[in-house]
């Protein structure tokens, strides 16, 4: 899917990739260890051509909404958050991010961004639940997804080898408020789904 219109947060612009993104900044956030720690992306080799593939997938899904975060005041790209994918019968959806620029973690562009994309979700998309996962270590990851109203529904016991010790996987889910969780599903009339393209990333 493909968002037409962005989404505008306070600090942030939420908006739909180009694959061009993947030779910008993106591509030195797929290399950086730091960025990577938390994430199951570590597993993997990332160039240009893999991120490029993954924009494309995205984007030419129709259950799965990746956007780049922008910096409103100075445009800069510094992470990418996803919904997806999205299980349309059942109204729910997975909500993963990454700030790939580290200068700007401890801001509260996560809560931001993720209390942006958790509106759109309820209110345009008419999903009626989110779920998310993290590591048990990544407590800042923990934090963002609770202030903006996720809860823990399952704790997966030594789930993950992270530096070679086990660590326990969290997940998380955060419901549509009452009042908006109303009407059967169907795509948003301001997102492009696209017929042919990869398969999801
Ligand atoms: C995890 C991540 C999304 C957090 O984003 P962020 O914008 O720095 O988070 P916020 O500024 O909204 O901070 C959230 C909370 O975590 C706290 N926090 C930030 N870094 C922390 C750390 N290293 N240890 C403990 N708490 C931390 C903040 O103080 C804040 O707490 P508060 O709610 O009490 O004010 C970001 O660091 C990131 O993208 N990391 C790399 C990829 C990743 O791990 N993604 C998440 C996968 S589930």
């Amino acid at each position: 899917m493909r968002l037409e219109r962005p989404i505008a947060a306070p600090r942030l612009i939420l908006q739909s990739l180009d694959e061009s993104a993947a030779t910008g900044p993106y591509r030195a956030w797929m290399l950086d260890s730091e960025v990577l720690r938390f994430l199951e992306a570590r597993h993997a080799k990332h160039d240009a051509q893999s991120l490029s593939a993954f924009i494309r997938s995205a984007n030419d899904s129709k259950d799965s909404l990746l956007l780049g975060m922008f910096e409103r005041a100075a445009g800069r790209h510094i992470g990418n958050i996803k919904l997806g994918p999205i299980d349309w019968p059942n109204r729910r959806g997975e909500v993963g991010l990454m700030i790939g620029e580290r200068t700007c973690w401890g801001r509260g562009y996560a809560r931001e961004a993720i209390g942006a994309m958790a509106d759109y979700a309820f209110d345009t998309l008419r999903l009626h639940k989110l779920t998310a996962g993290y590591l048990e270590p990544n407590v800042a990851s923990g934090r963002a997804f609770e202030a903006v109203g996720f809860v823990v529904e399952a704790r997966y016991a030594r789930h993950f080898l992270l530096d070679g010790a086990w660590v326990s996987g969290v997940r998380i889910a955060c419901f549509a408020p009452s009042a908006r969780d109303r009407s059967t599903p169907s795509p948003p009339a301001d997102t492009a789904p696209m017929s042919s393209g990869m398969p999801p990333g």
